[in-house]
């Protein structure tokens, strides 16, 4: 694994720059990443190019013999060009226009802004493409951050009436499968469509899908454009664009295919990312200087699936930032971990955000490996630790080349368009299907468990546990697999139960399953907090929460357990078991145990805040909890990093015997 970091110089004065690359280089870092917000540097006035600045840092940061990764600038379009063109702002679902002052800050279905962004690319292409040292190009920045793909623009509506007429071909189809009789919502033409926004109450389901599918293709044709502009002058270079962390409002499975990438990379802030999603405040407190131990980990596999094995973190955090509601400074020894636990999850890279901490404008409060004064930062000094340690290990140097080490024994199915289907219809107000899927692969980790997570269209084969925690709509061939498939799978509530136009199936959720499964859906049951329906699972007991169903189980279907008022709660045949509802900790705990055990696998059961990887035949364990803990580690183990006793932000990591 190498070591890079996100660099800005057109916000230093050159003088510094020799000396920033020099000790980049005297750190470690072997990778540097620039210009994806400095079009107003690049492009000063409309059609005025100057690339001196730019020749410069490259050669400069070349000079140093850094490798170069450059952002196409169009996550920042310059105030003369929103000025020249107006309409590139992109419109809120409240129907009001976004305004110029911060960054992304236009409309990805604008075709002028579009045009725009290829121009630029395209003469940024031309210039650094065959610089030996620019070795990967990103494309603009983190796609859809700050909320800014949905727009609601002229743009958007006449693109989107165009991807509706290609998808039903007459709009008598897209009245029939969008069910539009229902409200009078009957369209007479492709070109009276609305968008779906501003109703007084709740718009058609299959509208807003339709609208989020939509919108999830402008991301990834928005940067395949620039890709396919950029190949023809870097051809050897590779295509990235950095991801964000628990993002679904695009499916990057989709963004990612066709060559669309080379390597996934993505953007890691633990600490930031443990605030502001759905964990308890238990666990916001107990990890608030560490983050919750799955968090990256989470998108670390996540990541590998969508980068065909390949991925890099793209930004790190390497100390405190600036943009959760609280954001502390993180436990002395996180950023070192952190390096780590990228490493042992198979990343190539880890880039650090930012080279240097900015005293001026929006981010004065975030750091990065030097503070303003230029001195290194308490996360500057551990990337200085991690880099020594790797490079004098053979073990861990072997290691660099990145890649999972091999295939984990659990897939855990993970898929885009679930998540858009409930957050249009929760129906129980905490029901969030991310959430959910991390849940799970939290119970897997603190079983010690490897995991691969990979898309629904994924090849399953070789898993001994596939964990599905649910699938709205069943993919063609998704059922077959499973008949044909040697592995144990455990399925989750709300698998199968829509269809591809948003309805519920035929033959009542869960759809197709029920050829493996015979077992329908009759009811759901939407639990408020005070609604706890109880039951008791392999001795364990627990209950149900957000939502359960009322299950009617046919022929040769087994009940492993049932809740006190007698609905099912755990069926199975075969190898197939499915949960009927979302449950709380333990029980899930004890389903995925049971699904394990089955499966053949070994369960651990690690103590709280422990959790360990395997690459290869290197075992890494971490601590992100508050007490001194003992690592998983064989009586004869050999250790190549650290050792068994671990305090808070430690890591070990030992062959196997
Ligand atoms: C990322 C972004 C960076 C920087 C960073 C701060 O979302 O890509 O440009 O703003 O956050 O944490």
């Amino acid at each position: 694994m190498q070591l890079g970091v996100c660099y800005y110089p057109e916000q230093w004065p050159e003088s510094m720059w020799a000396d920033d690359a020099r000790r980049m280089v005297e750190l470690g870092i072997t990778h540097v990443r620039i210009a994806e917000f400095a079009w107003s540097r690049m492009e000063p006035r409309a059609g005025a190019y100057d690339w001196s600045w730019l020749d410069r840092a490259v050669s400069t940061l070349a000079d140093a013999g850094l490798k170069i990764v450059l952002g196409t600038p169009t996550a920042s379009p310059p105030k003369w060009l929103v000025d020249a063109m107006p309409d590139i702002l992109p419109v809120r679902a409240d129907g009001t226009t976004w305004h110029y002052g911060s960054r992304r800050h236009y409309d990805m279905s604008s075709e002028a802004y579009r045009r725009e962004g290829l121009r630029i690319v395209e003469a940024m292409a031309a210039r650094y493409g065959a610089h030996p040292n620019v070795i990967a190009w990103q494309t603009d920045n983190e796609l859809g951050c700050h909320d800014t793909v949905p727009s609601y623009s002229p743009a958007a509506r006449a693109r989107f009436q165009g991807w509706l007429a290609a998808r039903y071909e007459t709009v008598e189809q897209l009245n029939e499968r969008w069910g539009n009789v229902f409200w009078s919502m009957e369209y007479p033409s492709f070109e009276t469509i609305e968008l779906p926004h501003l109703t007084p109450t709740d718009a058609n389901p299959v509208h807003l899908l339709d609208f989020r599918r939509f919108m999830s293709d402008e991301v990834a044709s928005f940067h395949r454009e620039q890709v396919d502009v950029l190949r023809r002058y870097a051809p050897h270079a590779d295509m990235l664009h950095n991801f964000m962390g628990f993002f679904t409002t695009f499916d990057h499975y989709r963004f990612a295919a066709n060559g669309s990438i080379d390597v996934a990379t993505w953007d890691s802030y633990p600490i930031a990312r443990t605030e502001v999603i759905a964990l308890s405040e238990d666990d916001k407190a107990r990890y608030a200087r560490t983050g919750h131990p799955d968090v990256s980990a989470f998108d670390h596999d996540r990541y590998r699936a969508i980068g065909n094995g390949r991925f890099w973190v793209m930004e790190q955090e390497a100390g405190p930032v600036n943009w959760a509601p609280w954001n502390p400074v993180p436990a002395p020894g996180m950023v070192r971990l952190w390096a780590y636990e990228a490493l042992a999850h198979g990343a190539e890279l880890v880039s650090y955000f930012r080279w240097r901490q900015a005293p001026f404008a929006q981010e004065q409060l975030h750091s990065g490996l030097n503070l303003p004064d230029n001195t290194l930062s308490p996360g500057g000094r551990e990337v200085a630790r991690a880099a020594r340690e790797i490079a004098q290990s053979d073990t861990l140097a072997k290691l660099k080349q990145g890649g999972a080490g091999s295939r984990a024994p659990v897939a855990l199915v993970f898929d885009y368009e679930t998540q858009w289907i409930f957050e249009i219809q929760r129906h129980a107000r905490a029901f969030d299907y991310q959430t959910l899927a991390f849940e799970y692969y939290r119970t897997l980790r603190e079983m010690a468990l490897n995991v691969d997570i990979v898309s629904a269209d994924a090849d399953l084969s070789g898993y001994a546990l596939v964990v599905v925690p649910s699938l709205a709509r069943l993919p063609a061939g998704f059922v077959q697999k499973m008949a044909a498939s040697n592995a144990q799978w455990l399925i989750g509530p709300r698998t199968g139960s829509k269809t591809e136009d948003f309805a519920i199936p035929p033959e009542l959720p869960p759809g197709a399953l029920q050829s493996l499964l015979p077992a329908k859906v009759i009811e759901v049951d939407s639990l408020r907090p005070t609604l706890q329906p109880a039951t008791t699972f392999d001795g364990v007991e627990g209950i149900a929460l957000h939502w359960r169903e009322h299950l009617e189980a046919r022929d040769g279907v087994e009940v492993l357990a049932r809740f006190d008022d007698g609905w099912p709660a755990v069926i199975a045949k075969d190898h197939v078991r499915y949960a009927a509802a979302w449950f709380d900790a333990p029980l899930h705990r004890a389903l995925v145990e049971h699904a394990a055990r089955a499966a053949g696998l070994t369960v651990a059961r690690l103590a709280e805040g422990l959790r360990v990887r395997r690459h290869g035949d290197v075992t890494f364990a971490f601590n992100f909890g508050p007490q001194s803990v003992d690592a998983p580690a064989p009586a004869d183990a050999r250790f190549v990093l650290g050792e068994r006793t671990l305090g808070t932000a430690d890591v070990c990591a030992w062959l196997a015997a």
